[in-house]
This record gives C-alpha cells, sequence and structure tokens, in this order.
C-alpha cells in the first residue's frame, strides 16, 4: 500500500530530509506522483548510516600487499586450458557485460557502449564484445550467453542499438539487456538533493548493483535452468576484454573457486586502477580513490612497487557465489565526492565548479572478501586491458587504439608477417582469429603491413 504523505512527512522529519517537499504546493498531480514513486524507494536509515561512514573503507594500517598471483608461466596453464575449452563447448560459461556507468569522465553523447574504438574499422565496444562471443561459439560449437547490465540513463539507447545491429550477430534469445538499480546523491551534510522540484537527483548504485539486477532480471535464474555455473565479468570499456578465456576458466574451476580474478602489472603507483592487497588478512581489491600514497608508492628491495598487481575488471564468478551475493542487503556503499548539479533552496539549477556532494556506489569487487575460495592469475596488460575511460591523453580512444595496433602487430610479427610502416594502425576481428595462434595458421605466407590494415 502506498504510504500516505502524513507518514512520508514524519519519516522524512525524523532524518532531517523533509526539505525535499520543498515544492509540494507547485507540483501537479503527475509531479507529486513521480516525488513519492523515488522517495518511497529510498531507505532513509540506510542512507544515514552510508552517510555516515568513512570515505575511505580500509585503514592504511589494516592493508598489506598480495603478491601471490599465479604467474603467466604457471605449469598448469595447459591443463587449465583443456578443462576450460571443456566448459566451453559444455556451455558452462556465460559473459555478464557491465555498462551501467555513466561514462562522464569521456563525454560521449551516448551509451558507452556505442562509442567507435576499432583501430581501424571503427566498430564499437559493444560489437567488439558480442563478436567475440560469435568466435568463441564457432570454436567451441556453444555461443556464450550475454547479460548486459545498463542503467536508467542508457537502456534504451542501449537495447536500440543492439536491436539496430541484429545483436552482431550473437542468437537474440542469448542476450539478455537488463536495468541496475539507481542509489540517491547526496549534498555534503548527507541531504537528499533535488535534480527538479519533483525529482532526486539520483544514479546508477555502482557495479555492485549486479548482484541484485542478476537476479531481479532472471538471469541467475536462467544460468542455473541451463546448467551454466561460471560467470564471465567484463567492462565495457576495454575492448581488449576477453571474456570467457578458456585457460582462465580452466583454473577457475580446476581451484572449485568462487571468484577468480585477473591481476596486471601497474604502471605507476597512482594509476587509476584497484591494488591486490591483503585487508585484515583476506584478499581484496582496495580502490585507487582509497589506497593511501604512502602505501602506493612502496617499493620493495629491487625498486618495485609493492602494490604491483592490479585489477583490469576481468573477474570469473561461481555460480552458488552470486546466488549468495544476491541475497544479501548489506553491500557496502563507497562516497564519491563530485560536481553535482542539483536546485537549490529557490528551486534554481546550480552548476557546481568543484565538488559539493556524494555518489553512493556499491563496488562489485568488495564482495572478492566473502569468497571461500578465490585467485588471481596474472596476465599480459598489453594482450588484454585497452581502457577507454578519458577523452584524451591516458586511458582515451586514441591509447586504446595505440595499445590494439600494438597488440595485433605482435601477433602479425609471431606469424611471420612484416611490418613496413609502424605508423599504420592495425586491427584483427575477433571473427578472424582470436589469438595469436589462431593468426598464425590463417595468415597468408608473406604479409606485409605497408597502410592500415583490417583483418575481417
Ligand atoms: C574500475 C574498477 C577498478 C579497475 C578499473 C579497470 C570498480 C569500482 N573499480 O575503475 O578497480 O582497476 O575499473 O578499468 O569497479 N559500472 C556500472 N554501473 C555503475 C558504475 C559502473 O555498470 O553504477 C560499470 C561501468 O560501465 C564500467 C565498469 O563498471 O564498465 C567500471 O566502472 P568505472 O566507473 O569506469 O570504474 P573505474 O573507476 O575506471
Amino acid at each position: 500500500m502506498a504510504e500516505s504523505l502524513e507518514s512520508l512527512k514524519a519519516r522524512l522529519a525524523a532524518h532531517g530530509q523533509e526539505h525535499v517537499l520543498r515544492f509540494w504546493q507547485e507540483l501537479d498531480e503527475a509531479g507529486r506522483a513521480r516525488l513519492l514513486g523515488e522517495l518511497a524507494t529510498i531507505d532513509l536509515d540506510w542512507l544515514a548510516r552510508v552517510f555516515a561512514s568513512r570515505i575511505e573503507s580500509v585503514r592504511p594500517e589494516e592493508i598489506t600487499p598480495y603478491r601471490e598471483v599465479i604467474r603467466e608461466d604457471d605449469p598448469g596453464g595447459a591443463e587449465a586450458l583443456r578443462v576450460g575449452e571443456e566448459a566451453l563447448r559444455a556451455g558452462r560459461v556465460a559473459t555478464l557485460l557491465v555498462a551501467g556507468g555513466q561514462g562522464t569522465r569521456l563525454g560521449f553523447d551516448g551509451p558507452k557502449g556505442a562509442f567507435p574504438i576499432g583501430a581501424v574499422s571503427g566498430k564499437t565496444l559493444y560489437q567488439l564484445h558480442a563478436e567475440r562471443l560469435v568466435a568463441l561459439g564457432r570454436r567451441y560449437g556453444r555461443t556464450p550467453l550475454l547479460f548486459l547490465m545498463t542503467s536508467d540513463a542508457n537502456h534504451e539507447a542501449t537495447v536500440a542499438q543492439l536491436e539496430g545491429a541484429r545483436h552482431y550477430g550473437l542468437p537474440p534469445e542469448d542476450v539478455l539487456i537488463f536495468q541496475q538499480g539507481l542509489a540517491p546523491a547526496v549534498d555534503e551534510q548527507g541531504k537528499l538533493l533535488l535534480e527538479a522540484k519533483d525529482r532526486l537527483v539520483r544514479a546508477p548504485n555502482g557495479n555492485g548493483g549486479l548482484f541484485k539486477a542478476l537476479e531481479d532480471s532472471g538471469a541467475l535464474a536462467r544460468m542455473r535452468a541451463l546448467g551454466i555455473d561460471a560467470l564471465s565479468y567484463i567492462q565495457v570499456d576495454n575492448p581488449l576484454a576477453q571474456s570467457c578465456d578458456p585457460r582462465y576458466v580452466g583454473y577457475h574451476l580446476l581451484r572449485g573457486s568462487d571468484y577468480s580474478c585477473k591481476a596486471i602489472r601497474k604502471v605507476g603507483p597512482k594509476e587509476r586502477v584497484g591494488n591486490y592487497a591483503r585487508v585484515r588478512g583476506r584478499l581484496q581489491i582496495v580502490e585507487y580513490t582509497e589506497i593511501p600514497d604512502a602505501l602506493a608508492e612502496q617499493v620493495d628491495e629491487h625498486g618495485e612497487l609493492l602494490y604491483l598487481y592490479s585489477n583490469p575488471g576481468l573477474f570469473l564468478w561461481s555460480l552458488p557465489f552470486l546466488e549468495a551475493q544476491a541475497a544479501r542487503r548489506d553491500l557496502p556503499f563507497h562516497k564519491a565526492h563530485k560536481k553535482i548539479p542539483h536546485l537549490d533552496a529557490e528551486g534554481r539549477l546550480v552548476q557546481p565548479s568543484a565538488p559539493c556532494g556524494y555518489k553512493l556506489e556499491a563496488f562489485a569487487m568488495d564482495t572478492l572478501a566473502d569468497a571461500e575460495r578465490s585467485l588471481v592469475l596474472a596476465c599480459s596488460r598489453d594482450a588484454e586491458f585497452a581502457p577507454v575511460k578519458n577523452a584524451s591523453g591516458v586511458d582515451s580512444p586514441e591509447s586504446a587504439r595505440a595499445l590494439q595496433t600494438k597488440l595485433y602487430a605482435s601477433w602479425i610479427k609471431a606469424a611471420g608477417g612484416v611490418i613496413y610502416d609502424p605508423s599504420a594502425p592495425i586491427e584483427v576481428s575477433p571473427l578472424h582469429a582470436l589469438d595469436a595462434a589462431e593468426l598464425r595458421e590463417r595468415l597468408p605466407a608473406r604479409f606485409e603491413v605497408r597502410g592500415p590494415t583490417y583483418l575481417a
């Protein structure tokens, strides 16, 4: 039953949030209904708790480095590959592509997944991720399902994009696009902010919203019904993300892992990536925004960073772990200090020039501490990580295209090809070859790169 206005007022007053009804008299019926609907979704006790929590989720004295990764030259790799390939042939693996972020840093008008990123083809991020699954399907006889998580702001545009492109060759029934939840934003005193007189400022509740969204969308039930017991998490902004990597899947299954992670070496102490660490003795990822500088800069006797291994956003989860996380209602939330446009007390829209409030986000990676069994597999940064975060400079479209060229040039050289023009962009479609070994089988003899090269 809908809450009465009187009871809502009392609830808001008890939490010092009654200002959100400041413009009530000016609202029409629809506006009132909208505001009431939004307020009904907010647990004010929860909000007060999250606001009172510290910005840093961990204390420096609780953190120690984590270096016990499985190395790339681990002798178990061949067996892991065999087991992982078997699992792909049996259809036991699906992909979860998270694309619910707002992509503010990139400043692209549209879902980030629709950003053209192929170094030569200009294919979008969505297309590259989807075509990898099509190619895996051809290789192993079973196409991994694609679960794609969006949010309020980009859901419809994403659905339109995929439908318009006929799901890039994926069977439509094997693609499930669903939305994550929203969380309210607050000012520096913890007060709810209004975006309009009848609307709160709300933002996607962080990629940690995926567990509940997987359950609510029916994705978990579908996994169980189809015998899919491993979920490969990738982030939309990484065109080199290797979802359902068979060798990685093999390690995950052989070790009975609940939560597997890949790790790349950081390029510098302040790189904007999460750090593998032990927190109070348990493996965890400490985000770049939260690791104290003094720790991030520590080096060992060889001058190598102590917090060397970082998170490229490539996880594997077991189904029981996902189900347990989906049943939780107490995921920790982080507070991100941001410039948040909002209405002032007179109802004027303020476009702040400095951070003025907090967005509240849960991080999927925080659940690593809950995993009974986990593993961290070191992987090649060059082969798997080319993030598109900023409009220019580091982690930009330009750097991501250059990294594609560098990787595909190395495949061509390994296959005996010759690169005469080192400035030429190079791209290998997943539909042509998924890795260097496959390219070697396909590359014509005396292959030469003398200009932009696209192997489609
Ligand atoms: C993230 C990781 C960081 C990692 C880095 C690698 C988190 C909290 N941090 O940082 O440890 O080293 O990627 O590139 O994950 N997303 C949603 N819904 C949201 C928020 C984000 O789906 O509400 C998705 C984004 O669309 C993106 C991914 O999560 O695909 C990562 O989000 P982003 O904000 O780009 O994370 P980073 O700060 O770069």
